[in-house]
C-alpha cells in the first residue's frame, strides 16, 4: 500500500474534480469508472480545468506534469492492483449503489485501505455496514466545483476510528482544503441548510412568487451569494437536489423537508440542469 496513491471511483463531475485536486497535490490518482465515455469526459474536463488554472498561474507545476499522475482503472479489482492507501467514492447518490460498491471495494482492496465516501447526504454508518471494516469508512464530502471550492466536510460514522479520521483530515488539508466536521446526520451541515433553501426557491417559483430570474437576482444581490438558488440547483443537478431532499425528508421525518413537486416533475422530465442542457434555465 502506498501513501502516495489515491483511488477515486466514479468519473463524473465530482470524481474528476477530486482526482484533479489530488493530482495537483502530488498524489498518483487511479480514477475508476466502468464506462469508457465517463473516463474520457473526465480526462477532457480535468485538462480544461488545469489549463484555466495554469493560465491564471495558480498551479505549482506544469499542467502536463500534473496530468502524468492521472491513471485510469475499469474496476475495483484493477484499482486494487495499484494498492492505494485511500479510495474516495464519488458515484451516484443512491444508498443501494453505494452499499454494493463498498462491499465490492471491501472485497478487493487491502484490509488497511481507507474507504471514503463523497456522499452529500447518505449515512456513513449505513454505507460502512456494507463492509467488514467500518472503522476504516469515513465521509469526505467535497463541494462543486472541487478545484475552486475550499471546503471538505468530514463525517465520522458510528464506528470510524480516530486513526481513519485523522488520516482523512490530513489528506484534506494536504489537498489545500479547509475541513468542517459534521455528525453523521442526514445532509450533514452544508446540505441540511443549503437544500431547504433551494427547495424553497423551487416552491416559490411554482407559486409564481417571481420568475426564475427574479428569484435568483433577489437572492444573489440581496444576500451576496455567487449564484441564485435556482442557478445553483441547475449547477448541482436537479436529480442530486431531489435525492438529497428525499434523504432529509425520510431521515428527519419533518414535512418541512418535503421535496417540491415541481422539482420532482423536472427530474421526471429529464430536465436535470446544466448537465442535461435544461433545468430552470436552458444551456446550449
Ligand atoms: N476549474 C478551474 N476554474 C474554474 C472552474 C473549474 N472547475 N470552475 C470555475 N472556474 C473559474 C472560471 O474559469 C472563472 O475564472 P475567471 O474569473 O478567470 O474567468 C472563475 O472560476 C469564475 O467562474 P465564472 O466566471 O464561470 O462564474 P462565477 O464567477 O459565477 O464562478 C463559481 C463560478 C465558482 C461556480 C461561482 O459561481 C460559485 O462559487 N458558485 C457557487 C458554488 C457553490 O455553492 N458550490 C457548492 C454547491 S453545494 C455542493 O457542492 C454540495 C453538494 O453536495 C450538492
Amino acid at each position: 500500500m502506498s501513501a502516495q496513491i489515491i483511488g477515486v471511483v466514479g468519473a463524473g463531475q465530482m470524481g474528476a474534480g477530486i482526482a484533479q485536486v489530488a493530482m495537483s497535490s502530488g498524489y498518483e490518482v487511479y480514477l475508476t469508472d466502468t464506462a469508457l465515455a465517463a473516463r474520457e469526459k473526465a480526462k477532457a474536463s480535468i485538462e480544461k480545468s488545469l489549463q484555466k488554472l495554469s493560465e491564471k498561474k495558480l498551479l505549482s507545476e506544469a499542467a502536463a506534469d500534473i496530468l502524468k499522475r492521472l491513471h485510469f482503472a475499469e474496476s475495483a479489482a484493477e484499482l486494487a492492483k495499484a494498492a492505494p492507501f485511500i479510495v474516495i467514492e464519488a458515484i451516484v447518490e443512491s444508498v443501494e449503489a453505494k452499499k454494493k460498491l463498498f462491499a465490492e471495494l471491501d472485497k478487493n482492496l487491502p484490509k488497511d485501505c481507507i474507504l471514503a465516501s463523497n456522499t452529500s447526504s447518505i449515512s456513513i454508518t449505513k454505507i460502512a455496514a456494507a463492509t467488514t471494516r467500518p472503522d476504516k469508512v469515513v465521509g469526505m464530502h467535497f463541494m462543486n466545483p472541487v478545484p475552486i471550492m475550499k471546503l471538505v466536510e468530514l463525517i465520522r460514522g458510528l464506528a470510524t476510528s480516530d486513526e481513519t479520521f485523522a488520516k482523512t483530515q490530513t489528506l484534506a488539508i494536504k489537498m489545500g482544503k479547509t475541513t468542517a466536521v459534521s455528525k453523521d446526520m442526514p445532509g450533514f451541515i452544508v446540505n441540511r441548510i443549503l437544500m431547504p433553501m433551494i427547495n424553497e426557491a423551487v416552491i416559490a417559483l411554482s407559486e409564481g412568487l417571481g420568475t426564475a430570474e427574479d428569484i435568483d437576482i433577489g437572492m444573489k444581490l440581496g444576500t451576496n451569494q455567487p449564484m441564485g438558488p435556482l442557478a445553483l440547483a441547475d449547477f448541482i443537478g436537479l436529480d442530486t437536489c431531489l435525492a438529497i431532499m428525499e434523504v432529509l425528508h425520510g431521515g428527519l421525518g419533518d414535512t418541512k423537508y418535503r421535496p417540491s413537486p415541481l422539482l420532482r416533475q423536472y427530474v421526471d422530465a429529464g430536465w436535470l440542469g446544466k448537465k442535461s442542457g435544461r433545468g430552470f434555465y436552458r444551456y446550449d
